[in-house]
């Protein structure tokens, strides 16, 4: 009896010390939490221990995973979004397995699950993470709705190349607008953990994968240490921070390191430095394609390199069920480390309440999908998310003088292509398209000749298309390129309009009526040449199952348009990668002679040398930040609380905006700092805050932001990352170019 008692008090003082040397937790499990979980791993065998590891894509019949359940060798299921059968994956595990282990239901969940938000882009286009979040909880109830609980969103890299064609899925080229995009959206799917429709959220992809070499998806990145810390991570620090519950590793090696098993990435950095206590889980067999990178011999092997870097479940390799008990027996890898994998699982299972609520309500969960609020927070976020680029007065159109609206192009009704890239749930039969929107609203008033099949259709000549305009008051003319064209695998080397787009909108134009252009994509096309053809142009990047009436509104005035490019929109596809925050060069373009102006026999060091293309200078063709709006706003009054700041101090930087303009409109009024000296070259300006005021025309507001010194810290040559002393310059503006800067010192 003795001898029980001393072993009862000895295990009750180790669990005590244990929770009290543990770190703070990032995903907010209690000491309770944790008792939960170091109980239920002390009953798990090592068979099923690793069988939680185990992720599985589970979209056929329930039977065929069923033994694998009843042993407990499957963790987690994605693609599996049948409530029915969801519910029956569930019941085999908790009522048919040794310990009723519920499962982990994954998908990707990117913007929207059957209500499709625009894409990632686009959501950043909106600079209003509020909105966002507001999205991704609608994503989340509706996902969770039809049993899923875990989402691989929000994908937080860094884009700088619109080659890639994943540039569609995250939130452009900028740290700062990254950052806050990937805490509205953790925070929007997993909104309060204990309620049934929190949703996991997965940061994805760890890390750098953005940086592909040639913009080419999957190829290998070269990121510096440095780089890695002042560009790509801060937006996972900040996910992490925000409670993100768990994290994917990405496809990319990175300086010759897969990160699925980069034992700096993920465990010096995520686990070690942040302090993540959630869960990591490979991308899609980035395990067992480390042996096609040349970093493991064989599946055993990178199942022991994924496991060494602090990987806890296995996406479709099928590595850690297949040789990690082989590994352990041999003692290639420790059992305390699968131990570690498990906790890290069973955490985020506890903390989702799937023990105690492993089942969806399928009727429930039906009734609450597309429903109206759903579809109206999907509308006004494509209403903020499209970017006016040009007009040269045409728009606002005035509903009431039109009579005769000529709709055309490849994007004006195709319902499954608007949704764009990862919409998987998304049913194009609720898509409401620009041609249906425009019906709806000017019944007997609208024309629609199509014009092009596709983006890619070639044509020689548009008679029809051309009578059909020479009889209307106004073209709408709808191009881009259609979902498949940019997401996962869909990188382009050529980023003009594809096809005859370009020679349907100069037809369109030479017919003589007032052409308006919306371009629907999943990246920054180059459209240089096709801007003289068209009156005005709309920007939006796929904007989802509510584009058609958004972008209507937004063509006729009932909304302004408030969205600001996330990303740098090249002249040509040569200029990549360009992108505001670039450092300044020991020689900076300074508007330097370009080919056109080159002249006779021009002498070797005639033209200035200076970083530039001779054929297209240095300069985009629109800058990150930028956005028209039908009014007009002016920056005044820009001024410091104080000349020099220390380390702990922040900045108090007052402005007055005020809207110029005849109408009503919001601006997204952004905050540029830049360090002028450091250690390192820095960047010629930074975001560093945004935010958007909504002004009615001839209305001043004065606001005061404040920024922290402490932002403006990075990692220097030593290393650390601090703040240094210095000069600094600071821009209020309405995009990344304009704008005279203040200047203050940090002591
Ligand atoms: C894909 C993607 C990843 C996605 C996963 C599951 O290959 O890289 O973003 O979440 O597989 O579908």
């Amino acid at each position: 009896m003795k001898a029980i008692r001393i072993l009862f008090v000895a295990s009750l003082l180790a669990a005590t010390l244990s929770c009290a040397e543990r770190k703070p937790s990032t995903v907010g499990a209690s000491s309770e939490v944790e008792r939960r979980v170091d109980q239920l791993l002390s009953r798990m065998t090592l068979a099923e221990k690793i069988g939680q590891m185990n992720q599985v894509s589970a979209g056929g019949e329930v039977a065929n995973y069923a033994d694998a359940l009843r042993k407990g060798q499957i963790g987690s299921i994605l693609n599996e979004v049948d409530p029915v059968k969801v519910n029956e994956f569930q019941r085999i595990c908790v009522e048919e397995s040794r310990l009723g282990i519920p499962l982990l239901v994954g998908r990707d969940v990117i913007h929207g699950f059957h209500t499709v938000f625009p894409i990632p882009l686009g959501l950043a286009s909106t600079f209003d993470p509020a909105l966002v979040e507001e999205g991704a909880r609608v994503a989340a109830v509706e996902a969770t709705g039809q049993g899923v609980r875990w989402t691989f969103s929000p994908m937080l890299d860094i884009a700088r190349d619109p080659r890639w064609g994943r540039i569609a899925e995250g939130s452009g080229e900028d740290t700062w607008l990254d950052a806050r995009m990937a805490e509205a959206m953790v925070r929007g799917y997993q909104g309060d953990l204990s309620d049934a429709t929190a949703m996991a959220a997965c940061i994805k992809h760890f890390a750098g994968y953005g940086a592909a070499e040639g913009g080419r998806d999957y190829n290998s990145t070269f990121l510096t240490e440095r780089q890695l810390r002042n560009v790509y991570l801060p937006p996972f620090e900040a996910a992490v921070k925000a409670g993100a519950l768990t994290l994917m590793t990405s496809f990319n090696d990175n300086d010759g390191v897969p990160s699925t098993g980069n034992v700096f990435l993920v465990k010096d950095i995520l686990r070690g430095e942040w302090g993540f206590d959630g869960l990591v889980v490979t991308d899609w067999n980035s395990m067992g394609e480390m042996i096609d990178h040349g970093f493991g011999t064989d599946r055993k092997d990178v199942a022991r390199k994924s496991l060494e870097a602090g990987v806890d479940m296995d996406m479709m390799t099928y590595g850690y069920l297949s040789h990690l008990e082989e590994l352990v027996h041999s003692g290639a890898v420790k059992e305390s480390d699968i131990d570690q994998a498990v906790r890290n699982i069973l955490r985020v299972k506890i903390l989702l309440g799937l023990f105690e609520n492993p089942y969806v309500d399928v009727e429930a969960g039906r009734a609450v999908q597309y429903a109206p609020e759903h579809l109206a927070a999907a509308q006004k976020t494509a209403e903020e998310s499209a970017i006016l680029l040009k007009n040269d007065g045409v728009l606002p159109l005035k509903a009431d003088a039109v009579r005769n609206i000529l709709v055309t192009g490849p994007m004006a009704d195709a319902p499954h292509e608007q949704l764009g890239t990862w919409a998987f749930d998304g049913q194009a039969a609720h898509t409401v398209t620009p041609l249906k929107a425009l019906q709806e609203r000017f019944p007997g008033k609208v024309t629609y000749v199509q014009g092009l099949k596709n983006s890619r259709s070639r044509r020689e000549r548009f008679d029809d298309v051309v009578a059909a305009a020479r009889r209307a008051d106004v073209v709408l003319v709808f191009l881009g390129e259609e979902a498949i064209l940019s997401g996962e695998a869909h990188s382009l080397a050529d980023l003009n309009l594809k096809g005859a787009q370009s020679d349907l909108l100069a037809a369109l134009q030479a017919a003589g009526k007032p052409v308006v252009a919306t371009v629907m994509a999943g990246r920054p096309l180059t459209i240089e040449r096709d801007l003289p053809h068209c009156g005005a142009l709309l920007y939006a990047f796929h904007p989802g199952t509510m584009g058609g009436p958004a972008l209507v509104n937004l063509l006729f005035g009932d909304v302004n348009p408030s969205g600001k490019t996330p990303v740098t929109f090249l002249r040509t596809v040569g200029q990549a990668p360009l992108y505001y925050s670039h450092h300044m060069t020991g020689r900076p373009y300074n508007g330097e002679t370009l080919l056109d102006e080159i002249p006779e026999e021009a002498g070797q060091t005639s033209l200035g040398n200076t970083s530039y293309y001779l054929d297209y200078g240095a300069y985009p063709l629109f800058p990150f930040g930028f956005g028209l709006s039908y009014t007009t706003f002016a920056y005044s009054g820009i001024a410091l609380d104080r000349e020099a700041y220390g380390t702990e101090d922040t900045v108090q930087v007052t402005f007055t905006l005020t809207n110029t303009g005849a109408c009503a409109g919001t601006e997204v009024a952004q905050v540029y700092v830049r360090d002028l000296v450091g250690s390192i070259t820095r960047p010629v300006k930074e975001l560093k805050h945004f935010e958007r005021v909504a002004l009615e025309p001839g209305e001043s507001r004065t606001l005061t932001v404040g920024i922290p010194v402490a932002d403006l810290a990075f990692v220097g040559l030593d290393g650390v990352k601090k703040v240094e002393p210095g000069e600094f310059q600071l821009w209020v503006s309405g995009d990344s170019a304009s704008g005279k800067p203040v200047s203050f010192e940090v002591k």
